[in-house]
Formats: C-alpha cells, sequence, structure tokens
C-alpha cells in the first residue's frame, strides 16, 4: 500500500514516450491461447492488471515469461480451462478469456465477475453472443459453465456497442466453422489492434474499427510477434497534466488519430494542440476556458475513462462546463474528493455541473477507481499546497509509474509505502 504525496503549482514541461495501451495488452495476451506456437508480445505496459493476466494465463498451463516490455506466451501446455475466483475478483476484465478459452478447450469455468465501483457491468451481451455460436451456457452458484461441441459461424447483433462483447465474440469466433458477423460491434482502436494480432496468427477479419467486423472462421492460428498500439488515455492523461499546470508537453509513441474527440475538447479548452505522424505537442495559451459540453460515448465520441480527468480541467477553468456520463452509472466518485479540493461541481443524476474556481486546494484525498483517482493526481498538480493521495493501487491498475514520468516533467510528486 502506498500514497502519492504531490507538491502542487509546478509547471508541467517535457517529453513523455507513451505506454502501451491496457485495455489492447489484455485481450491479446488472451488471444494467445488460441495459437499452436508461442507469441510475443513487446510494448506490454508493467501493470498489475497484466502481471494477474499472465498469472490466469500460467494457471491454464501456458508458459509465460517477461522481460521488460516484452511478454512471451507458449500455450502449447495449457490444460486447464477455468480461471480460479480469486483473479476473477481482482480483475473482472478476465472476463474476456471465456470466448478464446471456450474455442480451445471446449468448456470453459469462470465466476462470475464482481460488481465494479464504476457500475454494475453486466456481461449479458457476452453470454447472448456466446450462445449464438453454439456455446451452451449455465449459470449457477455464482459461476458461469461453457460448453461447446465446436463454435459455429453466426450473424450477431449486438444491442449496444460493448468493446468486452466485441472482442469475446472476435476471440470465440476466429477458429470456427463458417462465418460470423457483428453489427453495431464497438469500434474503439483496441479492437482494430486485437483485429490486426489476430490477422497477424492467420485469422482472417476485416471491418474492425467500423460497426460491421466479419470474420471468417479458420482451422487454426500460428504463434506471432506483436507490437501493442499506444494507450490513449493515458497520453490523454498527461495533456491534461500539462494544460492544468500552464505547461507544455511533447508526447511520443502515441497515435493522435484515435484521439481526435480528446483533442477536439483541449482546443475548445483554449490550449495549442498540435499533432504529428506519432506525436502530440500541447501547450497553454493563458487560462483554461470552460467546455460547453462532455458527453461520453462510445468510440468515436469521448471517452468514458477520460472524462474524470477533464473534469480536473474543467474545475479550474473560466465559465460553467457540463459533463454527461451515458457509459457507466456511477463514474463521478472523483467529484466529492475534487469539491474537498475547493471545486464547484453539483451532480445530477448522470450530468455534473462545473463551475470553474479560481484555485483548487491540497487536501488529503482518496482514489476509488483507476480514471477517477488520475483526475486526482491532475487537480493536485495545480492544487495550492499538498494533497495526499490515498488508493493508489487503483491508479496503478492503468499507469505505469505516473509519479516517475511527471517527475520527470518537473512536478512535485512522490510515492510513499504506507
Ligand atoms: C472497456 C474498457 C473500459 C472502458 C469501456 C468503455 C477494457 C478492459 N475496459 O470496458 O476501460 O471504460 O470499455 O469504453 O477494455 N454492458 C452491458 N452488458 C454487457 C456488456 C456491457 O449492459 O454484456 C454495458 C456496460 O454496463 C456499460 C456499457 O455496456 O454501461 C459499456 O461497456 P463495455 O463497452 O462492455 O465496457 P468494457 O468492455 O467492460
Amino acid at each position: 500500500m502506498s500514497k502519492l504525496i504531490i507538491d502542487g503549482g509546478q509547471r508541467i514541461i517535457g517529453e513523455i514516450k507513451v505506454q502501451g495501451a491496457k485495455n489492447a495488452v489484455l485481450p491479446i495476451l488472451a488471444a494467445t491461447i488460441l495459437a499452436d506456437g508461442e507469441s510475443v508480445i513487446h510494448n506490454c505496459p508493467k501493470l498489475r492488471d497484466v502481471d494477474k493476466t499472465d498469472l490466469v494465463l500460467e494457471q491454464l498451463g501456458c508458459v509465460v515469461k517477461r522481460e521488460d516490455g516484452t511478454v512471451s506466451v507458449n500455450p502449447c501446455g495449457l490444460c486447464g480451462c477455468q480461471i480460479c475466483e480469486e483473479l476473477m475478483r481482482q480483475m473482472r476484465s478476465s472476463i474476456i478469456f471465456l470466448g478464446a478459452i471456450v474455442s480451445r478447450c471446449r468448456e470453459a469455468m469462470v465466476s462470475m465477475p464482481g460488481g465494479c465501483p464504476i457500475g454494475l457491468r453486466p456481461i449479458d451481451l457476452h453470454l447472448k453472443a456466446l450462445r449464438e455460436l453454439g456455446v451452451e451456457i449455465s449459470e449457477k452458484h455464482g459461476y458461469i459453465h461453457c460448453t461447446s461441441k465446436g463454435i459455429h459461424g453466426a450473424n450477431i447483433h449486438l444491442d449496444f456497442p460493448s468493446v468486452g462483447a466485441t472482442e469475446n465474440i472476435m476471440l470465440a469466433a476466429v477458429i470456427s466453422d463458417g462465418v460470423t458477423t457483428v453489427s453495431n460491434a464497438a469500434r474503439e482502436p483496441e479492437i482494430v489492434d486485437l483485429q490486426n494480432f489476430l490477422n497477424s496468427m492467420g485469422a482472417k477479419i476485416t471491418g474492425a474499427g467500423g460497426s460491421f467486423i466479419r470474420i471468417e472462421g479458420v482451422d487454426k492460428l500460428h504463434g506471432s510477434e506483436y507490437t501493442i498500439m499506444p494507450d490513449r488515455i493515458v497520453a490523454a492523461t498527461y495533456l491534461a497534466a500539462a494544460a492544468i499546470t500552464g505547461g507544455e508537453i511533447l508526447l511520443s509513441r502515441v497515435e493522435p488519430r484515435d484521439m481526435r474527440a480528446i483533442l477536439h475538447v483541449l482546443r475548445e479548452m483554449g490550449l495549442e494542440v498540435k499533432s504529428g505522424k506519432n506525436t502530440i505537442f500541447l501547450k497553454s495559451r493563458g487560462p483554461l476556458k470552460s467546455v460547453h459540453t462532455v458527453r461520453t460515448m462510445p468510440y468515436p465520441g469521448f471517452p468514458t475513462d477520460i472524462q474524470s480527468p477533464f473534469m480536473s480541467l474543467a474545475c479550474l477553468a473560466r465559465g460553467t462546463s457540463v459533463f454527461v456520463e451515458t457509459i457507466f452509472e456511477n463514474r463521478f466518485q472523483h467529484v466529492d474528493e475534487l469539491v474537498r479540493m475547493g471545486a464547484d461541481i453539483k451532480v445530477e443524476g448522470r450530468s455534473a455541473v462545473v463551475r470553474g474556481v479560481e484555485k483548487l486546494q491540497g487536501a488529503n484525498v482518496v482514489a476509488r477507481e483507476l480514471r477517477g483517482g488520475a483526475a486526482l493526481v491532475v487537480a493536485a498538480l495545480a492544487a495550492e499546497g499538498r494533497t495526499v493521495i490515498s488508493g493508489t493501487e487503483y491508479i496503478d491498475r492503468g499507469y505505469e509509474n505516473i509519479e516517475k514520468y511527471l517527475h520527470s516533467c518537473g512536478a512535485d510528486i512522490r510515492r510513499v509505502d504506507i
């Protein structure tokens, strides 16, 4: 357990190479079990959730090796089809293994993922789609038991473009008889990354990045070497850190095309933003301006994951900004903590009205979930005096060495063990 101690008021000025994307690496590591040989995955961020995913792979019988940012997975000794309850509770996203395990072993057993602080996060869309692909599913005593005599192609329509459900379908259907189509598929860049990885293993998938994905089932996949895409949410968090402190930052190893909605809001707030091929440069040009409305939407809309760090920006902007959270019902938990730091925010249902204040003050605050925690770090960088953030284990789920990167750009930030 640790706390982050931030003495606010230092401008963030510098350069950051952005880490690989957490939300891309998890489904890609799950996909490695489908191969007949070893896969080597580069640019894996050093995160607790990635370590847990490695543990899941080992429990299933894979040989996993990690060296710096490279994880190699050899699934040849795969012998298990079950993920233990403890790991399922620690990492809800291990539900993403369901499609891959049932495809590979014709059986899968996982415990129901526990409730998550940001909302109910049901998995009905995942299970409905797997049933359409020929998987029999029973739910008993908190466990989901899947069996299959072989996955067959199906035309699946998702009622909502769920990221996880789209990935689970791709993982289940990639080795199958026939063709599977997914309409109203999620369009997130991480799904394109999964498609590219699977195709590099010999899959025949087209359409990712659009709403209609076509998966022509193949008999087998081979191991592959692949580099994970950059993390657009981490990139946006560091842009927010520079913006709130009146600083300037150059991000490299980013993909600006995946961040259009985010960069648009930053420009609306009065920041100078220039994108290059794999770089983004941001510079402050005076006080932040409020934004009319930020509405979280599935990609290519504004990401729910960056709503909270951008709310911290709005706290110090001139004028009133409105944030509408349409994806997760409980994603305003950072609000009470920001108010503790002097912010003026009123929440009504799924909307938060933020009136800009002159300054924020340091306080003792608690991170209650990953992105809400990042929002507190962003706010603390600009606050007067000292902020002590506990609940850092949430922040560490998505940010590799956040204090090291921010310190290298001038922040007065350190971590203490408690
Ligand atoms: C993924 C990301 C998460 C991001 C989210 C939305 C990972 C590991 N996590 O989560 O960081 O915030 O996308 O961009 O990639 N839903 C259902 N039934 C289902 C599945 C989802 O009702 O079976 C609902 C959810 O409750 C939520 C919405 O659909 O309201 C979006 O969820 P989804 O896109 O599935 O998000 P995740 O894949 O869980």
